[in-house]
């Protein structure tokens, strides 16, 4: 099915980062980004290198010049309802590496696999946008080993994903902390938002260093400091005006209507927690790695058959 493939990459071959941006320091701790550095388009248009059997799994980028990105909707699910915006907690990654006696790095190359996979899914069905928990704030405590090789995993996938991203108009949009990221990965975040914002098939919202309570927390804040300004009233400060300074205002659909959980853990574990109020939950006991377009469908499948009431009858 995906006839051309990329080379196959080495891993930790070092990513030429793209020049520092005049305005790095200025650039505040939301990853939606607003700014923007400005390397040129060649400087990604080259192949990056990882090294790992999971990337031999499908080996392939999102989009393929010959396939397109293009997948055929499945039989099973109805046009309607789906849903317009999909979150997924991408849990598993290091139980699928430890059963195959690999290092986590590997469960976590191989869930970035799933996460091409289900891109490819979402941009073909009309999916609008997919927000994925990449990494919590609560992850930093995890061994360097591990965080270092996954700061570069990000860097390294959006990197060698952008030109397809820009092809088959999915924009792509980062959310979390910034300020403990490493300088390239955020250079690289604010091209790669560039580039691609002006893209409306699919928005593909990542969280890096994201939970939901930090979310609630940086948007008291600023509403606090509107407040202080005297550009807002305590009066005026209800639930729209909330939501408009949380993160996902980077999106159209803020909310999502379904939120998936691999591995089979019934939580949350402070994803989006505002944003969640009234999303439809569904969990699978696949390793995240493991889960495709089989899984993807029931989940879909298991979407259409809820009644959504939003506190009404
Ligand atoms: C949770 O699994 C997963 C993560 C902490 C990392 C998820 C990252 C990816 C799937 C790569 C995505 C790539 C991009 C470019 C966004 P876990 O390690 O907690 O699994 P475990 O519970 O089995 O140990």
């Amino acid at each position: 099915m995906f006839s051309l493939r990329l080379p196959i990459p080495i891993e930790n071959t070092l990513i030429t980062p793209p020049p520092k941006s005049n305005n790095n320091n200025t650039y505040n701790s939301s990853l939606c980004a607003h700014s923007y550095s400005s390397y040129s388009h060649s400087q990604t248009n080259r192949f990056l290198t990882v090294r790992n059997v999971a990337l031999q799994k499908n080996g392939n980028s999102v989009g393929d010049s010959k396939d397109t990105m293009m997948q055929p909707f499945p039989e099973e699910l109805n046009a309607e309802p789906l849903p317009r915006h999909v979150a997924v907690i991408m849990d598993g990654n290091g139980r699928w590496a430890k059963m195959r006696n690999l290092m986590p790095s590997a469960g976590h190359q191989a869930g970035a696999e799933a996460l091409k996979e289900m891109v490819r899914l979402c941009a073909s069905w009309g999916i609008k946008v997919l927000t994925v928990f990449a990494f919590s704030t609560d992850n930093w405590v995890r061994p360097k080993v591990e965080v270092d090789f996954l700061m570069s995993l990000f860097e390294k996938t959006i990197n060698s994903e952008i030109d397809v991203f820009i092809r088959e108009g999915i924009r792509i949009s980062v959310i979390g902390d910034a300020s403990k990221l490493p300088s390239s990965l955020i250079r690289m975040i604010k091209y790669a938002e560039e580039r691609t914002k002006e893209n409306s098939r699919l928005q593909l919202i990542v969280a890096v260093s994201y939970s939901g309570k930090y979310d609630v927390v940086q948007a008291c804040r600023s509403v606090a400091k509107k407040v202080k300004d005297g550009i807002l009233d305590l009066e005026e400060i209800n639930e729209g005006i909330i939501e408009q300074e949380l993160e996902t205002n980077c999106t159209e659909f803020p909310n999502p209507d379904l939120l998936i959980r691999t591995s089979g853990e019934l939580r949350v574990s402070n994803f989006l927690l505002w944003q969640l109020a009234y999303t439809e939950l569904y969990f699978d006991g696949a390793l995240w790695p493991d889960f495709g377009k089989e899984e993807f469908v029931e989940a879909l499948s298991s979407f259409q058959q809820r009644k959504r009431r939003f506190g009404g009858r």
